[in-house]
C-alpha cells in the first residue's frame, strides 16, 4: 500500500518503509549496497522518500532530500536510512555532511558500515553537529542485513555471494529422463528468476546445460533488459568450444562478458569464440573442477554475486559442498515421478534426520500457483 504524503509514521514504520524503498535498488546499485531513506517532520509525518537507484548516482539520502519541496520543514526534522551514511568522498559527497548541514532534530540509521575505516564516522559527524543519532530498533535487524546481505557479505568476507537456483517439480526433479525440461515452471516464475539474475549480476552454469537448452541466461524483463549478465561457464573437458561459435549466450552479450574454467591443457579451444584471459584453468577435485577454488577466483576478479543456474548434478555439488548462501527454489505444480537423474539434491548424504539441511529466515511466496522458497543457508551447513 502506498503510503501517503503527510501520514504520521513511528520510527519503526518509517524504517519499514525505508526498506521497502531500499529493495527499489535490487539489481541497479551493485556493488553498492541497496539502501532507502525516509524524512519525518518534526511532528512525524512523511515528507519524503527516497532510493539509492543506480550504482554511481545519488544516494538515498540525497535523493530523499531532493523530494522535499518545502525546506523550510526539515526544522526538527528526522531522517530514517537502512545503513549509516557515509562520511567519505566515492563518487558523490558525504552524506554526513549534507545531513550535519541541515536543521534536524534526529538521524536514526539501520547497518553501520561494515568498512572499518568509515563505520561510524558518518555518524560521529552527525552527532558533532548537534543532531540525535539513534539505531534501528533491534527486531529490524533481521530485515535490514537481508536486504544488503550481498553487499555485507562481500565486505565482511571478501567472497562473492552465491544464490542457487532451482527450478524444480515438487518431487524435486528438474527434467524427464529424455532430457525435456522446459518448462516445469510457469511464466511468472520464469520471470521472476530473469529478475534474480538481475539482482545477482551473474550467471555460473555447465556446458552440458548450456549445449542442452541453448539458454540465453540474461535479462528479458523490465527495467533491467540492457543489463550485463557475465556468464561463469565450467566445461572440464570443453565440450561446449565448437557450440559456444554459435550459442544464443554469445549473441545477447559481448565476449568479454563470457568466463570458461576448463581442465588442464585446454585454454587454446576457444581462441576463436573468446578473447584472451577469458578462459582460465582451474584445478581439479576429486576429478571435477574445484568449485571454491573457481568461486575464489570468481570474487577476486571483484564480482560480488553469483547465481548458479545448472541442472541436477551441478547443482547438487554446490548444495552438497556447502558452497552456496541462499537457496532460491521455485516449484512448479507438477510431479514427475523418478529417474535415473534424480533430484536437484541427489549429492547430499545424510546419516541422521538431524542433519538435515534448513534453511533460515526462509520466505515462501506463491507465482501464479507455483512456490518460490527463498532461504539463507545456516551458517553452520
Ligand atoms: N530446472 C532448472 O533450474 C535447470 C537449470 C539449468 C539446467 N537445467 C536442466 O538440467 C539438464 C542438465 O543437467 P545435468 O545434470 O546433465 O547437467 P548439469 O548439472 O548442469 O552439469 C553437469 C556437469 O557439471 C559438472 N559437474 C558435475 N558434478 C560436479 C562437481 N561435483 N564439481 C564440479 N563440476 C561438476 C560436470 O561437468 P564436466 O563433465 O565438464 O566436469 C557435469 O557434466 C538440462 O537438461 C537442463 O535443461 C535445469
Amino acid at each position: 500500500v502506498e503510503v501517503e504524503i503527510g501520514s504520521p509514521l513511528s520510527i519503526e514504520q518509517a524504517f519499514r518503509l525505508a526498506l521497502e524503498e531500499a529493495r527499489k535498488g535490487f539489481g541497479g546499485v551493485s556493488p553498492n549496497p541497496p539502501v532507502g531513506c525516509v524524512i519525518l517532520d518534526a511532528k512525524n509525518r512523511l515528507l519524503a522518500k527516497g532510493h539509492h537507484q543506480k550504482f554511481g548516482g545519488p544516494h538515498a539520502e540525497v535523493e530523499a532530500f531532493n523530494r522535499v519541496e518545502d525546506k523550510s520543514l526539515l526544522h526538527g526534522a528526522k531522517f530514517i536510512v537502512t545503513l549509516e551514511p557515509c562520511s567519505h568522498f566515492g563518487k558523490t559527497p558525504p552524506c554526513a555532511d549534507l545531513l550535519s548541514s541541515l536543521p534536524l532534530a534526529e538521524v536514526h540509521y539501520g547497518l553501520k558500515d561494515p568498512n572499518p575505516l568509515v563505520s561510524g564516522k558518518g555518524l560521529e559527524k552527525i552527532k558533532g553537529a548537534g543532531i540525535g543519532v539513534f539505531s534501528a530498533p533491534p527486531s529490524l535487524q533481521g530485515e535490514l542485513e537481508e536486504v544488503a546481505e550481498i553487499f555485507l557479505h562481500f565486505q565482511r568476507q571478501k567472497k562473492c555471494f552465491v544464490g542457487l537456483k532451482v527450478a524444480s517439480s515438487l518431487d524435486g526433479r528438474m527434467g524427464l529422463s529424455n532430457g525435456e525440461s522446459q518448462w516445469i515452471t510457469n511464466a511468472v516464475s520464469r520471470e521472476q528468476g530473469h529478475l534474480l539474475r538481475a539482482y545477482y549480476g551473474a550467471v555460473l552454469t555447465s556446458a552440458t546445460s548450456v549445449i542442452k537448452d541453448d539458454a540465453r541466461l540474461n535479462v528479458r524483463v523490465p527495467p533491467f533488459e540492457s543489463k550485463k549478465i557475465p556468464v561463469f561457464l565450467l566445461d572440464r573437458a570443453a565440450k561446449s568450444a565448437e557450440f559456444l561459435k554459435t550459442a544464443k549466450l554469445m549473441k545477447v552479450r559481448s565476449p568479454h562478458d563470457v568466463f570458461i574454467f576448463t581442465g588442464k591443457d585446454n585454454e587454446n579451444k576457444w581462441a576463436s569464440v573468446l578473447p584472451e584471459g577469458q578462459v582460465l584453468s582451474a584445478p581439479l577435485k576429486e576429478g571435477n573442477l574445484d568449485l571454491a577454488w573457481i568461486l575464489r577466483e570468481i570474487s577476486a576478479r571483484g564480482y560480488v554475486s553469483v547465481m548458479v543456474e545448472a541442472g541436477p548434478r551441478l547443482s547438487s555439488a554446490f548444495l552438497s559442498q556447502g558452497l552456496f548462501d541462499r537457496l532460491e527454489l521455485f516449484l512448479g505444480n507438477k510431479i514427475l515421478g523418478d529417474s535415473p537423474e534424480g533430484s536437484w539434491s541427489k549429492g547430499l548424504r545424510l546419516l541422521k534426520l538431524d542433519q538435515a539441511l534448513s534453511l533460515e529466515a526462509l520466505r515462501i511466496r506463491t507465482l501464479g500457483g507455483d512456490l518460490w522458497l527463498s532461504g539463507r543457508k545456516p551458517e553452520s551447513f
